[in-house]
């Protein structure tokens, strides 16, 4: 934790915080393109680093259709050093916001390897371009699965951590080498930023998640159904201690996420050693809530069913955001309902 007095010498230096050069690697996913728009938007330039194994080419095109701005686009492997070395080198960054991973539960279970080579073995190869070029400004894409089974709620960054999965393992692993580097050589400055449970799609509908096969995860599970390709939502157990029974999850907007990273930037330029930090809304709603709240904001039925707990789930799991408001002067601003809009705009646009 940094005091009071940090805080507002941080602030006065936020105003001015200047102009970055950010390689985004991952930058065509999910989370990374949304990133990429929240920082050109802010005026920053921006290099996408991918090996498109879950994104596409043309979200290239569309953040240009978005923001007006061309970011340079790099195909490639995190694993491959050499090509990552020579792309700092080429694009001059200043910092790199790293997204790149694989990041399903069950797959992680099922081929660890990959989960460990693609992920720490990548955040290797990454971190060893990074120091060649002395590039040392680095954030990081962690997740709250790292708190493990909540021992109290709402989670803030001092709870303990621990990993339930092997893809859960292979973030604590990277926080805990990024820790070690950060301690071993004062130059890096080092930010893991622990999302909740990122939802919804830019306002546009050009962009969003697109997961592969059955969806896992609830939201993009809810709109397959109210599209009609799937039959009913499975509600995994409504015998949980939470309100209404259902699980509960702290869903936050895939732009107020990516405005929290904008938001770091400046953090991350003034700042020296490893940060960890939520980013979450605080509020908890339930997969009741949501599938209502779906069904709702888009005038569309949900069917549902009950079905048995999902083994690994947790009842409850919100974040306190304390730290990302008072560090970062970062808040998230959208609500449920905006989250349910365009998660729809964006399944229908996808026809
Ligand atoms: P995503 O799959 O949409 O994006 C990841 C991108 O990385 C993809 O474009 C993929 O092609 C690329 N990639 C994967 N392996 C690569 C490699 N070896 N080299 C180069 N590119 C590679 O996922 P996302 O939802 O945008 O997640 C981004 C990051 O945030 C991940 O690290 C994920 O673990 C983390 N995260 C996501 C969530 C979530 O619910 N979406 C929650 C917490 C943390
Ligand atoms: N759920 C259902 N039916 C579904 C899918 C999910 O009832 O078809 C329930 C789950 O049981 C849980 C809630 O909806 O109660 C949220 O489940 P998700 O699979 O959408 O998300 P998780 O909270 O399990 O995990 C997600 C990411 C993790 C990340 C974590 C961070 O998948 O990678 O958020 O909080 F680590």
């Amino acid at each position: 934790c940094i005091g009071v007095f940090e805080v507002v010498k941080f602030h006065t230096k936020r105003h001015r915080a200047s102009k970055m050069r950010v390689l985004l690697t991952g930058g065509t996913g999910y989370i990374g393109s949304h990133t990429a728009i929240a920082l050109l938007e802010q005026n920053h330039d921006v290099l996408l680093f991918d090996n498109l194994s879950n994104s596409q080419r043309h979200t290239v095109d569309r953040i240009r259709h978005i923001t007006g701005k061309q970011a340079p686009f790099v195909q490639g492997d995190i694993r491959n050093t050499d090509l990552l070395t020579q792309t700092l080198r080429d694009f001059q960054a200043d910092a790199v916001i790293h997204f790149a991973g694989l990041k399903a539960v069950g797959e992680s279970v099922e081929q660890p390897i990959a989960y460990y080579a693609n992920n720490v073995q990548g955040t290797i190869s990454l971190l060893q371009a990074m120091q060649q070029c002395c590039v040392y400004k680095l954030m990081f894409s962690s997740s709250a699965t790292v708190y493990g089974k909540p021992q109290y709620l709402p989670l803030d960054e001092a709870h303990p951590t621990s990993a339930t999965n092997p893809y859960g393992r292979t973030k604590l692993h990277i926080e805990e080498m990024l820790q070690d580097l950060a301690a071993s050589d004062a130059c890096w400055k080092i930010i893991c930023l622990r999302y909740f449970n990122p939802l919804g799609a830019h306002a546009s509908g050009l962009l969003g998640e697109r997961p592969n096969g059955i969806p896992n995860n609830l939201m993009p599970y809810i709109a397959q159904v109210a599209a009609g390709s799937l039959p009913f939502v499975q509600v995994f157990g409504n015998d949980y201690p939470t309100p209404d029974g259902t699980g509960v999850r702290d869903f936050i907007h895939v732009c107020d996420l990516a405005e929290g990273h904008a938001a770091a930037l400046p953090f991350l330029h003034a700042q020296n050693g490893w940060h960890a930090i939520n980013l979450g809304t605080g509020k908890g709603t339930s997969v009741l809530e949501l599938i209502k709240a779906f069904a709702e904001a888009n005038e569309i039925d949900v069917p549902y069913r009950i079905m048995p707990r999902r083994p690994g789930d947790v009842d409850a799991c919100f974040a306190s955001p304390a730290k990302a408001h008072n560090i970062l002067g970062w808040k998230a601003q959208r609500d449920i309902q905006e989250m349910c809009k365009s998660a729809w705009l964006w399944q229908t646009m996808q026809g």
